[in-house]
């Protein structure tokens, strides 16, 4: 049922204000509610359902009842309303970005970009879902055939960030409808919304009842996610979020040796060689850097600069920063929205304040913005040392930590001393340098010359405590079995 109050969106159903079980859109049992904030103004959006255990159970066993169906849906079948709901999205671009835009505070250009991707992840599995083939493997044996066959794993449980409201559902929600599973999703507490739209245009796309669930809640969070990786109907448990919570869930899901696949954090390097074409990495910072406002796991956390190019690369980058307007995203002239909120903000100032009183110096920046909503100034710092906080944590917002380096090894050896390795990017002209860099970096994807990597069609993941498995690309895979059948007596 929609709302009175419909954010000005051309089709007011897509804001949705409860949870969905089993075709049904619900409230919570006992009829609490998570408040929902607009982090650019402090207002309230609307309410989602705070729901529980007793929700997240119903919300399995629908899983659990469809999937005796969906499972045997023929993958053409599914691939025409994967296809129907990749249309729907294009089509709804406008109130889709907005709903982005309003919970979680990114621009609307951004916004309009993360519905381009997140429909990109539906198309790309519709096209998977034809082509989950099987194999023929020559028998070692006289009579005997070999055949592998490919099967849905069966219910999954998704539980995704707020950073990417629409996309990290989609990523995870297109491979396991294009498998034949069907799925728990429990959206964050910050950005529920676009989850609840997605569900309105799968279901307009022909998604039938109990394919695709919905368990809301904020303050339950710990029990729902718990039944969500216990729960023995539950075959396999995908993550995105911190490396913290990704050990967690996972300790959970080893109960049941459930499939998991975990896309955790990063402490991505970004590494300016003397050889660099300076323009072109000033430009791949600022979108690496200040994506999302530094909210994505894949920005670039510390930022090493050869001696030789370090003050001309500082100065090019701070003129660029020192013109880009904060705002409401819904502002057209707005360059970088709010963070999520004020935690976030805080986080932010310890690791600007902690480099600060070790030595580091602010270019530009370096403080939150007082007044309404959760405003960080974009921030570079200079002469970053080696024992802040930003080099051993994600940051997850606007500032740029500059750290000088001197050799090739040296700065290999520091981008790779950290447990988690995410992404990596680096600008060189030398191919010989590009080919040594990209295999030594300790990371999951490597981006030369580039300061953008994110495509639906690549095997986005990481290594070290990052996470396991490959999303994207290769991301069918992890919601099917393998099974292999020996026709004998032949
Ligand atoms: C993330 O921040 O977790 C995802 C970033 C991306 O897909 O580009």
């Amino acid at each position: 049922m929609a709302s009175t109050s419909v954010h000005g969106l051309r089709d007011p159903e897509l804001f949705q204000t409860k949870g969905f079980i089993d075709g049904m859109w619900v409230d919570a049992r006992d009829r609490g509610v998570v408040r929902v904030t607009n982090p650019a103004t402090d207002e309230e959006l609307g309410t989602v359902p705070e729901m529980g255990v007793e929700e997240t159970k119903q919300a399995i066993e629908a899983a659990a009842k469809a999937f005796k169906t969906w499972s045997r849906t023929t993958a053409k079948a599914r691939h025409d309303i994967l296809v129907k709901f990749f249309s729907l999205m294009k089509e709804n671009e406008d109130d889709l970005a907005r709903l982005i835009t309003l919970e979680n505070g990114k621009t609307l250009a951004e916004a309009k970009g993360e519905n381009v991707y997140s429909a990109s992840f539906i198309e790309w599995f519709a096209e998977e879902a034809v082509r989950a083939y099987g194999e023929h493997i020559p028998s070692a044996m006289p009579g005997v055939r070999n055949v592998v066959i490919k099967q849905p794993v069966g219910v999954v449980s998704i539980l995704t960030p707020w950073n990417f409201p629409s996309a990290m559902i989609t990523r995870k929600l297109g491979a396991a409808l294009a498998a034949g599973c069907t799925a728990v999703i429990k959206p964050p507490p910050e950005t529920p919304f676009s989850a609840l739209a997605l569900v309105v245009l799968a279901r307009r796309a022909g998604v039938p009842d109990g394919v695709i669930n919905i368990v809301t809640t904020q303050k339950n969070v710990s029990e729902v996610a718990k039944e969500m990786c216990e729960n023995k109907t539950v075959k396999k448990v995908s993550f995105t979020g911190s490396t913290t919570v990704a050990k967690l869930l996972t300790r959970m899901a080893a109960g049941t040796l459930k499939k998991v696949s975990m896309e955790a954090g990063g402490n991505a390097p970004f590494i300016v060689f003397d050889d660099a074409d300076i323009d072109a990495a000033v430009e791949g910072a600022i979108l690496c850097k200040f994506r999302g406002s530094g909210q994505t796991c894949v920005c670039a956390n510390r930022i090493f600069v050869h001696s030789s190019v370090y003050a001309e690369f500082a100065s090019r980058l701070a003129e660029k920063i020192a013109t880009f307007k904060l705002g409401s995203g819904l502002d057209e002239q707005t360059k970088l929205g709010p963070l999520i909120h004020s935690r976030a903000v805080e986080k932010v100032r310890q690791h600007v304040d902690d480099a600060v009183a070790k030595g580091a110096q602010v270019l530009i920046g370096g403080r939150p913005v007082e007044g309404t909503g959760s405003f960080f100034a974009p921030t570079i710092l200079s002469e970053v040392p080696a024992d802040a906080l930003v080099n051993d944590e994600e940051t997850f917002g606007p500032v740029a930590a500059l750290i000088k380096f001197e050799t090739e090894e040296e700065v290999i050896k520091l981008a790779n001393d950290t447990d988690v390795g995410l992404a990596g990017y680096f600008y060189s002209r030398d191919v010989g340098r590009v080919w040594r860099v990209a295999e030594a970096l300790e990371v999951g994807m490597v981006g030369t010359n580039t300061g953008l990597i994110s495509q639906a069609v690549i095997p986005f993941g990481g290594i070290k405590e990052s996470g396991l498995g490959r999303e994207g690309g290769h991301g069918i895979e992890e919601y099917m079995n393998t099974k292999f059948i020996a026709f004998g007596g032949l």
